[in-house]
Formats: C-alpha cells, structure tokens, sequence
C-alpha cells in the first residue's frame, strides 16, 4: 500500500503556475529520485509536501491519513503536526553554528518533550543516530568544525531524530566539494538499504538509477515521466527525457 499519495497538486506564485496536477505514490520502504533541470518545480514540490508551502490545490495523503485536502491549513499547531511526518535536508545543511552536532540532532525533540527525565535517552538516540551516520566521535564539534559532509550528515541525522514517515532531500550533494559528495551518498544509500521511505531530489544521475527505486522527472511544473529508475534512466519513453538525460551525459 502507498505511505505517500500524491493527487492533483497544484502551485502557482502570483499568476506563474509552477506545479501542474501533479501525482504520484510511494510504497513504505521505497525511495524516489525527482530529477529535472532548473526550475522545474522540485524544491517547490517538496516545499508543499513538507508544509512550508501552501499548495493551491490538491490532496497530500501519508498514510491513510489525509493531511491536505485543498483546503489551505492556517492554524500553527496543526501546521507543526503535518510537518512531523515529513524531515527535510537542505542542500545547504542549516545547522545551527552555536549548538554541538549532538545538541543539533536532539534539540527539536527536547523541544516536544518538556519531561526533562526522557532526555538521557534522547541523547543515546541522537548518539546512535550520530554513529549510523558515521560520526560517533563528531558529537560534540560544533559546525565550524566539521566538512561540509559531516555537518551534512548531521543534518541527516537530525531529520531522522522526529521519525519521519518520509524523508525528503532537496540536492543534498550540490553545495558539497566532489571528494565530500560520495559520503553522504552512501549514508543516503544505507538508508535505502534499510528501507526509509524516501523523496530524494538530485542531480546525480548514477545514484538515482542505483539507489532509488523510482524516478520521476519532471519538466515545467509536470511530470514528464516516471517509473522504474533505470527504465527511466536507461530507456527513457519520452523525447524531453532523453534531451535532459543526454545533457547531463555531456556534461
Ligand atoms: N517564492 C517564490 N515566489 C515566486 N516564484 C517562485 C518562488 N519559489 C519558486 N518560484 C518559481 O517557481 C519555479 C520553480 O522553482 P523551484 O525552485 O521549485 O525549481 P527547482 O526545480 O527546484 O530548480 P533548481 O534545480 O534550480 O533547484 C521557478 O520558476 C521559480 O522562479
Ligand atoms: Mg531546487
């Protein structure tokens, strides 16, 4: 059964219509790769998924739970309780600079729970979650102090403290050097391994064909395509696919 439904989601900025009709589902366990060149609408769509944006249309279902139905939600509180089944890692990290990697992991889920008692084993879980990232002996660096790829891979860990049903990555690589890009990659990789539902936007083709089970591409606010990755990336159907595909080839 799909975690994730998607139907009919539709965004415009003042009369620029940048999400039209889109639709699309995920299994529990399955991840998606969202490729397309820029300005397509991928940061947009995941924007409206995670509720930091209001979509104009359209219905957001995860888990049999429908958490938007067209109807735009106002109220904060029930904003915050539709965010949580979504995490999200920026391609630029935004860690906080004055707090250590661990105190970035657990800060959000010290801050939804005031019994101060819970929070040795929040800090075991952070912890954890720091070693599954490869970082055990990075808890206590601040940002500063660490590469791009580890404050990445602490921003990782800190979407995965709230227990997302679906992770989201919006070009979790591109602001990454070459030599940093292959570590998040694999920690993205494991994370497939062991079936975190995931949306994951990139332009790393090899790594959408080998790690996604899905690929969507999509071209001026629709999707043009989707299925299988390497169907998609190895015999795409459609003619803008294979122009967007073939540029990147060249590149
Ligand atoms: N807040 C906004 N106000 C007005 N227009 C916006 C806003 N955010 C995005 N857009 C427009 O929506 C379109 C899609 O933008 P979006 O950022 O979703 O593209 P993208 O596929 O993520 O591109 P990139 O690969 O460059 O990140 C663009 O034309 C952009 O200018
Ligand atoms: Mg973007």
């Amino acid at each position: 059964m799909a975690l994730l439904e998607v139907e009919h989601l539709n965004k415009s900025f003042g009369a620029t219509s940048v999400l039209k009709d889109i639709s699309f589902s995920l299994d529990e366990g399955h991840s998606v790769a969202i490729i397309g060149s820029s300005g397509s609408g991928k940061t947009t769509l995941l924007r409206c998924l995670n509720f930091l944006e209001t979509p104009g249309a359209g219905r957001i279902t995860v888990a049999g739970e429908t958490l938007y139905d067209g109807t735009a939600v106002t109220d904060e509180h029930a904003l915050r309780q539709k965010r949580l089944h979504f995490g999200l890692v920026f391609q630029s990290f935004n860690l906080f600079p004055q707090y250590t990697a661990l105190e970035n992991v657990t800060l959000a889920v010290k801050l939804r729970e005031p019994s101060k008692s819970k929070w040795a084993a929040i800090d075991a879980h952070g912890l954890e979650l720091l070693e599954r990232m490869g970082l055990a002996d990075r808890a206590g660096h601040y940002p500063h102090q660490l590469s791009g790829g580890q404050q990445q891979r602490v921003a990782i860990a800190r979407a995965l403290a709230l227990s997302p049903d679906v992770l989201c990555f919006d070009e979790p690589t591109s602001a990454l050097d070459p030599e940093l890009t292959g570590e998040v990659l694999k920690v993205i990789r494991s994370l497939a391994d062991q079936h975190t539902t995931m949306v994951i936007v990139t332009h790393e083709m090899a790594f959408a064909r080998d790690v996604a089970d899905e690929v969507i591409f999509m071209d001026g606010g629709v999707i043009v395509e989707k299925g299988p990755a390497r169907e998609v990336i190895d015999h795409p159907r459609e003619e803008r696919t294979r122009q967007f595909l073939a540029r990147y080839a060249q590149a």
